[in-house]
């Protein structure tokens, strides 16, 4: 009963917290007041009125990070945020904001359990635009699930008695380079979109935790200002264009700029069907008011959503094989082709000179194959045949996927969101703790498996499993 009622005061306090700030967030002396509220109480305002507006289409006011003024977001239409759930009971889950302000979210990175924390802070910390940019699948978001599913169908076979494990080596070579484990960033476009921090937060956590990160083409920030903040050069990701010309001043670029792996992006060429981020830009895309209106908020200013090397607009052109080689003597960087996840384009790829494989359907938002990379990695595998590494990534969420993967032949695994969850949610700390809770994940499962090194981590420590068991609710998308 004490519990209970415990229960009831907290939600109670929550709730008139909530309304409180409803209250200061819809008065007029909000413009005077605003700025003489602490961080933690604008960013609850602001947070309050963003989630507001979305469901009341009001204005929102924004400040922007770069210059600091304070400028009022158009009613933006009250869109969908939450995901379809193929047949399940709709029955509504407490909007992130209403769990923060009820005291369910997590306060600091510390109070993290798993990667799903970050990502209902940073459902609530971010602009709707933002959050479903980040959040979509294409068409019905099959294949996040499908993504999802496949690791759930694959059972772990623990060791448990023998000689005691020795301190775990989790150690991985690439390309000569030692990395500390074999977790990677992948890259993810405009950062900034989910913290001032950006691509130089990400870059100071991964390196601090030892951690490889490949800057997407799609970048906020540019190669050399996420180098220096990492302290060392990173990989890049390449959109190619049609125009030769404009890869070949990229890629002369970044090499100069010390850049040694080049990851080439293959996987949406074709392009893909992205619903919920048409439905929250509508037809005009980033040109929308309503986007511009934030990244264009006062005259001879634009606020870049790509301040990096900027990728190419509209659809991409049809390549072959022979362009693997016109890349690598461009830039005289390795080339690892990403969003490869057939054996007949692994055998084409390793063929036509690539010095690796990124196994990816770009965490769902490619084409809606069904199919999760765990189920391709084994014939991509089996079509490199050792000769090059074979990297990995899509729905990656705890330990045991990393594990999992590299017991089917993946050399290094990478995560997507989930980093991108913890830079939302808490900037640089929340990367560093995102890598952290992965890793001691990874590393209990490699103590249950008796596996002291990579090298022993083989298809004998998984077996094909039941039918996956969804455990997560999928409804705000916290669960893919
Ligand atoms: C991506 N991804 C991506 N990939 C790439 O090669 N260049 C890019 O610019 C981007 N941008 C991007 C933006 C957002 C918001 C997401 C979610 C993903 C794909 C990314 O590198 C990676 O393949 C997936 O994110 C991995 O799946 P998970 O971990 O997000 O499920
Ligand atoms: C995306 C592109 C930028 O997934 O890779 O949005």
């Amino acid at each position: 009963m004490i519990k209970q009622q415990a229960r009831a005061d907290e939600q109670q306090t929550g709730t008139s917290r909530r309304h409180f700030f409803k209250m200061l967030a819809g008065s007029p002396l909000l413009a005077m007041a605003y700025p003489g509220l602490s961080p933690a109480w604008q960013r609850e305002v602001d947070r309050v009125l963003a989630r507001d507006q979305s469901a009341s289409g009001r204005a929102t006011r924004m400040v922007c990070a770069d210059c600091g003024q304070a400028f009022q977001l158009p009613a933006m239409r009250p869109m969908r945020s939450s995901m379809p759930q193929a047949g399940a009971p709709q029955s509504p889950t407490p909007n992130a904001l209403d769990v923060h302000l009820t005291g369910q979210l997590i306060d600091a990175p510390g109070d993290a359990s798993n990667v799903w924390d970050f990502e209902a802070v940073a459902h609530a910390n971010t602009l709707p635009q933002h959050w479903n940019y980040i959040h979509m699948g294409v068409d019905d978001f099959e294949t996040r699930y499908a993504n999802r599913a496949g690791y759930q169908r694959l059972s772990l076979r623990p060791k448990r008695l023998g000689p005691d494990v020795p301190k775990l080596d989790t150690s991985v070579s690439l390309f000569g380079k030692r990395w500390a484990t074999p977790l990677f960033l992948c890259p993810v476009a405009a950062l900034e979109a989910y913290h001032t921090e950006g691509e130089s937060g990400a870059a100071r956590a991964a390196r601090a935790r030892g951690v490889l990160q490949i800057q997407s083409h799609q970048s906020s920030q540019s190669y050399e200002a996420i180098a220096e903040a990492r302290g060392e050069p990173h990989w890049f990701q390449l959109y190619a264009n049609q125009d030769w010309d404009v890869n070949k001043r990229t890629i002369e670029k970044v090499a100069a700029a010390g850049c040694p792996v080049l990851v080439w992006t293959i996987d949406l060429i074709g392009g893909s069907n992205r619903e919920l981020s048409r439905r929250s830009q509508g037809s005009e895309g980033y040109n929308r008011p309503l986007c511009q209106s934030c990244h264009n908020h006062q005259p001879g200013y634009q606020r870049p959503m790509h301040r990096g090397v900027q990728g190419p607009p509209g659809p991409r052109p049809a390549f072959d094989w022979d362009y693997v080689k016109r890349l690598k003597d461009a830039g005289k960087m390795k080339v690892v082709l990403k969003g490869i996840v057939t054996r007949e384009d692994a055998e084409l790829a390793v063929l036509h000179g690539a010095d690796g494989v990124l196994v990816s359907n770009h965490g769902g938002r490619a084409e809606n194959s069904l199919r999760g990379t765990i189920d391709s990695l084994p014939e991509v595998v089996a079509g490199v045949k050792g000769r090059v590494p074979v990297m990995f990534d899509s729905g990656v969420r705890r330990g045991a996927d990393i594990f999992k993967a590299l017991a089917l032949g993946a050399t290094a695994v990478g995560v997507g969101r989930p980093y991108v969850w913890g830079l939302g949610a808490f900037g640089q700390q929340g990367v560093d703790k995102v890598i952290a809770l992965l890793l001691e994940e990874f590393t209990m499962v490699m103590r249950q498996a008796r596996t002291a090194t990579l090298a022993q981590i083989g298809p004998q420590s998984v077996m094909p499993g039941a039918t996956p068991i969804m455990m997560r609710d999928n409804r705000q998308g916290f669960g893919l």
